[in-house]
């Protein structure tokens, strides 16, 4: 079996790392980065700490309008798949790269399944939710994360193709979790004691696009009075340069840290505040508070648990969320058993001779 990966924007690295390694086993696997993610710290830092075969293909598209990224993303895609005739495109997420893989393949009449299907945020001025939407209509095997996810796949009439696995950033964090135990010093070098500090990220064109949004949670962060451990998006650094926005002395900013780094600063924090997808999650699995700093999250489960606080970007309500969120319930295992990898592999191997198209 020959598989087309489709990644370009950091959170897919981590995705695909999982499937990767499952998939190189025993198949081939042509592993495309579209250029999305290329600073060092968005893009190789993951390759490197994960392991992750270099790519065979960088279109190194980089950044752009919505509309010129993708198309350009089309362009290159496209001329991949012609050439390597794939029994499976796999597409990861809710980026533009996975929107212009699905379009690509779609057009193509080539085999297309989506890593992490089905998410909704009922949210359509969101670029991913439009994403989502696209990729998992066109998609022919659809892995969902959690039950969540098949529900709403449903709702809009999808159901054939669809498979729960679990989350591949759960297999993911279990497999780098000790070795980021032994490797990572970043709370020596960054002087930080455990459960001395909160952890927060931000990087949600809603959050970082309008000067209100950003200037709020920043404002907000500033008046907790705790340190604040704030590794910066490039999206988030430019806007808070754009618009003079400052932060708290009690607000460090860092520059993007690597994975490894980030799941030791994510299991020592108090608490963490976020509008990142996959940083609520890892919140979750290591048992810490988490604050998002949205109105509403596709990861539902974690605020139904309790351990995840939907805020917004109000100043007052991130202080008093600092101040008052301790969770302390059960957290349902409901993102599968850290297999989903190896799930995702099978089901792809058993699909191929019954493949819908081409
Ligand atoms: C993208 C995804 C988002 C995902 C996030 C993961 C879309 C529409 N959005 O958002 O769903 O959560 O990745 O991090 O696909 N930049 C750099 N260096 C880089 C990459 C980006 O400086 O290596 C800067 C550029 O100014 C760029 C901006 O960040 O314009 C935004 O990058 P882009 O890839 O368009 O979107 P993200 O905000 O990263
Ligand atoms: N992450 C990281 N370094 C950072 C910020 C995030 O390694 O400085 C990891 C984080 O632990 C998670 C993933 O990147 O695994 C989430 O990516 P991001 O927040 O960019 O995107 P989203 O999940 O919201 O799509």
């Amino acid at each position: 079996m020959k598989v087309v990966s489709i990644v370009g924007a950091r959170p897919q690295f981590i995705k695909a790392a999982v499937v990767s390694r499952a998939l190189r086993q025993r198949h081939q696997e042509v592993l495309l980065h579209t250029g999305q993610h290329y600073d060092d710290l968005m893009s190789d830092v993951f390759f490197r700490e994960l392991g992750i075969p270099l790519p065979d293909v960088n279109l190194g598209v980089g950044s752009a309008s919505h509309a010129r990224q993708t198309a350009e993303m089309l362009v290159g895609i496209e001329q991949v798949l012609v050439q390597e005739r794939p029994d499976w495109v796999l597409i990861y997420g809710d980026t533009n790269s996975t929107l212009a893989g699905a379009l690509a393949a779609a057009k193509l009449g080539m085999p297309l399944a989506h890593v992490e299907a089905g998410l909704r945020s009922f949210n359509r001025s969101m670029p991913e939710e439009i994403n989502r939407v696209v990729a998992d209509r066109l998609s022919d095997l659809l892995f969902c994360p959690t039950r969540t996810a098949v529900e709403n796949l449903a709702r809009e009439g999808i159901t054939a193709g669809v498979h729960w696995v679990g989350d591949v950033m759960y297999d993911a964090l279990l497999a780098s979790l000790p070795i980021a135990q032994q490797g990572s010093n970043i709370l020596k070098r960054l002087g930080l004691e455990p459960a001395g500090y909160l952890l927060a990220t931000v990087h949600r064109a809603g959050n970082t696009d309008i000067r209100e949004n950003l200037a709020a949670i920043l404002e907000g962060l500033s008046a907790t009075g705790e340190t604040v451990i704030l590794p910066l998006h490039p999206r988030t650094r430019r806007a808070m340069a754009g618009w003079g926005i400052a932060a708290g002395e009690n607000v460090r900013l860092l520059e993007p840290v690597g994975y490894l780094d980030m799941l030791i600063l994510e299991q020592n924090a108090r608490l963490i505040l976020t509008d990142s997808g996959g940083v609520q999650k890892e919140a979750y699995w290591l048992g810490v508070p988490c604050i998002t700093l949205r109105e509403e999250t596709e990861w539902v489960e974690t605020v139904a648990a309790g351990w995840n606080l939907l805020v917004g970007t109000s100043a007052e309500r991130i202080v008093e969320a600092v101040r008052t969120f301790r969770p302390q319930g059960e957290r349902p295992a409901c993102f599968g058993d850290g297999d989903a990898g190896e799930k995702i592999v099978q089901i792809l191997e058993s699909s191929v001779d019954r493949k819908l198209h081409v």
